[in-house]
C-alpha cells in the first residue's frame, strides 16, 4: 500500500507512523509550509519530501489542483492528513473519496476545528480524546473510523490535556493505518465505515472519569 502524508507543522504523528514499522510504503510527505518540523523527520526516515506553499497560488482551487497533481505523481492508495491545517475544496475531497483520512484531537462530532483542548476544558467534559476519520468536504465531519478516549483530570490545563491526547494519537493513527494495510477498513456506500476485526468486544469495557 502506497501512502502520501500531508503535514503543516511539528510532525509528531508523522513520526509515530514512520516508527511503527507498518507494512506500507511512504511514497512522499508533502507540506504546505517550508518550516514544518515534520519535513526533517520524513527526510531522516528516507521519505521524499516536497513543499507546496499555499501562498504561491491565487486561490484555494488553484492550490488544491496543484496539490492533487503532486499527490497523484506518487500514485498513493491512501492519503493521510497528519496535522495538515488547511480547509480543502469539495473537488479535492471528492477525488480522494474513501482513500483520504485525517486525525483530529477531539472525540468528534464534539469540538471540530481549532483549540479543541481549551474548548473541552471550558465545556467541562470528563472524557476527551482523538478521532481518525475519512475526509469529507465538511471540516472534521467525515465518517469515523476509530477513536481513543482519555480522562480529563482536575487541574488539567490545555497543554496537559493536549499531551495526554497526543499520546493516544500516536497509538491510534498507526493502528488505523495498519488496518488499512490489512484491508480491514472500508467506506460503505451508505457513508458508514466498516472495520473488520477479530477481537471480542468486552460489553462492560468503559472509561469512567472521574473515577471515585
Ligand atoms: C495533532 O494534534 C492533530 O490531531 C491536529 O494537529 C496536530 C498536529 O501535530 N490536527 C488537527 O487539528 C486537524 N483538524 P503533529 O504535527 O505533531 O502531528
Amino acid at each position: 500500500m502506497r501512502v502520501v502524508v500531508l503535514i503543516s507543522g511539528r510532525g509528531s504523528n508523522l513520526r509515530a507512523l514512520l516508527q511503527a514499522d507498518l507494512p506500507v510504503t511512504f511514497a512522499a510527505v508533502i507540506s504546505n509550509r517550508a518550516d514544518a518540523g515534520g519535513l526533517a523527520i520524513a527526510a531522516a526516515h528516507g521519505v521524499p519530501t516536497q513543499v507546496l506553499a499555499h501562498q504561491a497560488y491565487a486561490d484555494r482551487a488553484a492550490y488544491d489542483g496543484a496539490l492533487a497533481q503532486a499527490i497523484d505523481a506518487h500514485a498513493p492508495d491512501l492519503v493521510v492528513l497528519a496535522g495538515f491545517m488547511r480547509v480543502l475544496t469539495a473537488d479535492f475531497v471528492r477525488r480522494y473519496h474513501g482513500r483520504m483520512i485525517n486525525i483530529h484531537p477531539a472525540l468528534l462530532p464534539a469540538f471540530p476545528g481549532l483549540n479543541t483542548h481549551a474548548r473541552a476544558l471550558a465545556a467541562g467534559v470528563r472524557v476527551h480524546g482523538c478521532t481518525v476519520h475519512f475526509v469529507t468536504a465538511e471540516v472534521d465531519a467525515g465518517p469515523i473510523i476509530a477513536q481513543a478516549a482519555v480522562p480529563v483530570r482536575a487541574g488539567d490545563d490545555a497543554e496537559a490535556l493536549a499531551a495526554r491526547v497526543l499520546r493516544q494519537e500516536h497509538r491510534l493513527f498507526p493502528t488505523v493505518l495498519r488496518w488499512f494495510a490489512q484491508e480491514r477498513v472500508s467506506l460503505r456506500d451508505d457513508g458508514r465505515v466498516a472495520v473488520r476485526l477479530d477481537e471480542d468486544i468486552d460489553e462492560d469495557a468503559a472509561l469512567v472519569a472521574p473515577l471515585g
